[in-house]
């Protein structure tokens, strides 16, 4: 038999339903499975035919809500969307723990975005760098030309920063456009002016234009927050001092910290992908600056104890995100967890974000310093099951509890475990 090919002529040019058709061919797909694919759920077919190329359908995930949030002594509801089990009833735990100490304290460092300019093939990189600051207003007019809405809402060009680096081809002469993108997430307005100030950039200097792209690394655009965790809810001295002692782990070690900084990203992302936002984006942003902020690849979180002997944390982090332009306003399901939300500017949705973070690295450490996190996460793995093998919602926690002490979370014995209580109940 000829080996299929995935050379797919015009595949492009088809309509969902004729590419699917394509796909369920070549895949052997049932009906059932394509059915399942080509169901675009909360997204008119035309809108995701839009949004991305070659589409086929949508690919849906569990959207959570996690509760508790209060923060600068506001109440938010944070919608969370992740395949994760555990991470929105962690979240949510520690949201209302630190609810106790008056909840989580946030501020940012504004919404600007850095966009480069890669210039190589200069004799004199530190003149020509001379030469490209001395034209700095003029830079600035040039990019601020590109994007006259933004400017009308107080956004657009705030700085010109040029860097000599050296690299395996020799020096190359960096420009930093330096972007206030008010409440987009900017990565459309500072591509557009790095590229439109590229060529003056080679006339000034005489050098040729490599690279014109944001960078994810975006220091002007912080989120920070803090919040204090009540020791006793926490379960007294011996567990804040187990999470400082984890916190102390990946500070010295870089195999513990990209673990550690995950966990805070299964908050952080979970939030930002809910929101319609980059998450890509945001990750680079995150892991970058934690490798770089101090030298090595530290935690984004820093956890120490108040003189009363409570936990205090407090994270930092680059968050590129936006409300307007991009996904967020063209997803239906962003829009209405934006308003869930209740969110009115770019800025407070990062500082929600890091609270989240920073809730969900407390959540993570707590569990790791306590009873492991298997357990909790069985717990919730062992509900489904029950759920699955067919538990009327008056016995699962006792299947539960059956499971868990058993230490058996297959479905065959969820359906065993199911049946005996039944019986024992009298229920059909
Ligand atoms: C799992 O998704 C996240 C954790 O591994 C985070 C951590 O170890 O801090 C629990």
């Amino acid at each position: 038999m000829a080996e299929k090919s995935s050379n797919i002529s015009g595949f492009y040019k088809l309509t969902v339903a004729e590419r699917l058709a394509v796909v369920k061919e070549y895949a052997g797909l049932t009906d059932e499975e394509a059915n399942m694919v080509g169901n675009t759920g909360a997204l008119p077919t035309d809108l995701v035919d839009r949004m991305i190329e070659n589409v086929v359908g949508t690919m849906p995930l569990p959207l959570g809500i996690a509760t508790n949030f209060q923060v600068n002594g506001r109440d938010y509801l944070v919608p969370m969307a992740i395949e994760e089990p555990s991470v929105v009833a962690a979240a949510s735990n520690l949201a209302k723990i630190a609810r106790k100490q008056g909840g989580f304290h946030t501020s940012h460092s504004g919404s600007v975005m850095i966009g480069q300019i890669q210039l190589v093939g200069v004799s004199d990189p530190h003149g020509t760098r001379a030469k490209i600051l001395q034209h700095k207003a003029d830079i600035m007019s040039r990019a601020d030309a590109c994007d006259p809405v933004l400017v009308k809402f107080g956004g657009g060009a705030r700085d010109v920063v040029v860097r000599v680096i050296e690299t395996m081809s020799g020096p190359m002469v960096i420009t930093h456009l330096i972007i206030d993108t008010k409440d987009a997430m900017g990565a459309n307005a500072v591509n557009t002016m790095a590229e439109a100030v590229a060529p003056y950039l080679e006339q000034i200097t005489g050098g040729r234009v490599i690279l014109r792209i944001i960078s994810n690394l975006a220091t002007y655009r912080l989120a920070r927050a803090w919040a204090v965790f009540d020791k006793e809810e926490l379960g007294g001295d011996e567990v804040v001092d187990g999470m400082v002692k984890a916190y102390h782990f990946a500070a010295a070690d870089p195999f513990r910290c990209a673990t550690h900084n995950k966990g805070i990203m299964n908050g952080i992302s979970a939030v930002v992908i809910a929101t319609g936002n980059d998450f890509r984006a945001v990750e680079a942003g995150a892991h970058s600056y934690a490798a770089t902020s101090e030298g090595s690849y530290k935690p984004l979180t820093k956890w120490e104890r108040t003189k009363e002997g409570h936990l205090i944390g407090s994270i930092e982090l680059p968050m590129a995100v936006g409300l307007v332009g991009g996904a967020t306003k063209v997803h239906p399901t962003a829009r209405v967890n934006v308003k869930i939300l209740g969110i009115k500017g770019a800025n407070e949705l990062g500082e929600v974000m890091a609270a989240v973070g920073l809730a969900q690295n407390a959540a993570a450490l707590r569990a790791l310093a306590t009873e492991g996190i298997q357990k909790g996460h069985m717990r919730l793995h062992a509900r489904n099951m029950a759920a699955q093998a067919g538990a009327p919602v008056e016995i699962v926690d006792e299947v539960v509890r059956r499971l868990t002490e058993l230490k058996k979370f297959d479905f065959g014995t969820a359906e065993t475990v199911v049946q005996q209580v039944k019986k024992e109940r009298g229920l059909k």
